[in-house]
């Protein structure tokens, strides 16, 4: 099949839930657990997969977190394998920090459009054109684009570390997402130019929507990824990362939540913000398309069974060329040296 966004949404959306009984599914998850044992390996799972991954890897000693903790736990913990369920940059990065381990992923296919939208020859080019900007790319990027940059970020401190640079005198190439860099660039005053890509996911949430169902719930917070378009953004009470975004879940006053980003994350929101009213932004407004209805496609190929496939096999195992790699890890470096950690749940 033709792996287009569309094609894999419609996929995505065709499949019927699986029939396996509870007891079929206990004696999966007992085997997942057997085969990480045996292969030394430790799940690190991003908060968009399914909750049955995410409580699977809680309950194994393995971490569920943004992308950024995801790189850092996985480049401290002692397993020799990392099993990655997320999508292929987060895979990507574990190796880039980590080349002496295995990093499996349970699918090499759940990619992601920012990365896509951001093909490395003509990134390349566009860089090449502007020597004196100082190139930052989000870490929803290929390994050879972060080679091509001087730091990498995610969602988490990118303000931060655009701040620094901006601090420094100096100006920015930003890539990919342009909703996540138009967010930057007005609340830090940067010069950057943006290269045009966006989540399939967080484009397709509507200011409209979310206003109207502001009005049934006028008590209600509004959470939102800042991969969101900015009519969305400036609805905001809060605008984080998927971490910071359930830090805020936690911490605000209100009982009743309006969240923009993929629905997965409402399992550890629910656990953070224990008894509060956790509601789904509406994608669907006039004109919008719903082309993901606020669930990852990719994050979705995650499933118990290809864990389980993967750590028998050990085939969808993550491998980078050693010279990209050894540009990459010193942007990447980079960005975990200058981070402050961030306390979600
Ligand atoms: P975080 O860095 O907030 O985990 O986001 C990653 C991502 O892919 C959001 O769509
Ligand atoms: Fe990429 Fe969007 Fe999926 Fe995140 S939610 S992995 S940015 S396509």
């Amino acid at each position: 099949m033709n792996l287009t966004p569309e094609n894999l949404i419609r996929e995505h959306w065709a499949r019927q839930p699986e029939a396996r009984s509870e007891a079929d599914k206990a004696l999966l998850i007992e085997e997942i657990r057997q085969l990480l044992r045996q292969e030394d390996a430790v799940i690190v799972a991003h908060y968009y997969t399914d909750p049955e991954i995410q409580a699977l890897a809680e309950e194994t000693g393995g971490c569920v977190a943004d992308s950024l903790e995801m790189a850092r736990f996985g480049h401290d913990h002692p397993a020799s394998t990392l099993l990655v369920a997320g999508v292929r940059f987060m895979g990507e990065t574990a190796k880039i920090l980590s080349p002496e381990k295995r990093i499996l992923m349970p699918t090499l296919e759940a990619t992601c459009s920012l990365d896509i939208g951001c093909p490395v020859e003509s990134f390349s080019e566009f860089c090449d054109q502007h020597p004196d900007r100082t190139v930052v790319v989000y870490a929803n990027t290929s390994a050879a684009v972060k080679a091509r940059a001087d730091w990498v970020v995610t969602s988490s401190i990118a303000l931060d570390v655009v701040n620094h640079i901006k601090e420094q005198g100096q100006k920015l190439i930003w890539a990919p997402d342009k909703h996540l860099g138009s967010y930057v660039e007005r609340e830090t005053g940067a010069d950057m130019l943006l290269w045009d890509s966006a989540c399939i996911v967080h484009d397709e949430f509507r200011a409209k929507g979310v206003e109207d169902l502001k009005k049934v719930y006028p008590d209600a917070a509004i959470l939102v990824h800042p991969e969101s378009p900015e009519a969305v953004v400036k609805l905001a009470d809060v605008v984080g990362s998927t971490s910071q975004l359930i830090a805020a879940a936690r911490d605000l006053p209100n009982d009743t939540l309006i969240v923009a980003t993929d629905k997965a994350i409402f399992y550890k929101m629910q656990q953070a913000a224990t008894g509060k009213l956790l509601i789904e932004a509406p994608t669907a407004g006039n004109g919008a398309t719903c082309r993901s209805c606020a669930h990852c496609p990719w994050m979705a190929m995650n499933a118990l069974d290809n864990i389980r496939d993967v750590l028998k096999s050990g085939d969808q195992e993550i491998l980078i060329d050693e010279s990209v790699r050894q540009k990459a890890v010193v942007s990447l470096q980079r960005m975990l040296n200058f981070n402050k950690p961030v306390t979600a749940a």
